[in-house]
């Protein structure tokens, strides 16, 4: 069977949507490997329409650069990768990815009440996070970073009331 035939950068432009200085942005950084022509321009396996598709969609969903690169790397080299292939990059981000969704979760549920950011300018911040406790477990908003409950930062011996959000 042929090869496929080569990309130019203008037609991978073209079907990712992408830039053609965003795709020699993540060819610099190794995400997807040009081939030189014989006239020294760059021509793209079929397949890294894929790997910047992905890349494309995992920063949306909040995965680095480095994280990215990182994963792409595990593909095989010198061929075009396979479901298995991907089946394989799907496991290793999955956890990720659904740390991800929780934080996106809390933030759609929280983000009018209280969320641990140690501003302590809502009402209701006196009774989820008295005295900014939540800046014992870390920086920024901690009730959205983590999934920390409000409740978990009340004195100890308190009364837990059975609420689930900072509303
Ligand atoms: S909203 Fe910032 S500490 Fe409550």
């Amino acid at each position: 069977m042929a090869p496929a035939p080569l990309l130019t950068i203008g037609e991978l432009s073209r079907r990712t949507g992408m830039s053609v200085s965003a795709i020699r942005y993540y060819e610099a950084r190794g995400l997807v490997q040009a081939i030189r022509s014989a006239g020294n321009q760059r021509r793209f396996p079929r397949a890294d329409i894929r790997r910047l598709s992905f890349a494309l969609i995992a920063q949306q969903l909040g995965l680095t650069l480095a994280e990215i690169a990182a994963v792409l790397a595990t593909l095989p080299q010198g061929r075009s990768p396979t479901r298995a292939d991907w089946q394989a990059i799907s496991r290793r981000i999955r956890s990720a990815l659904q740390q991800r969704i929780e934080m996106l979760e809390r933030t759609r549920d929280r983000l009018d009440g209280c969320i641990g950011c140690g501003c302590l300018s809502l009402a209701r911040c006196a009774l989820y996070n008295p005295g900014d406790r939540a800046a014992a477990a870390g920086t920024g908003p901690r009730f959205l970073l983590a999934a920390i409950e409000p409740a978990a930062v009340r004195p100890s011996g308190g009364r837990r009331r059975p609420c689930r959000t900072a509303r």
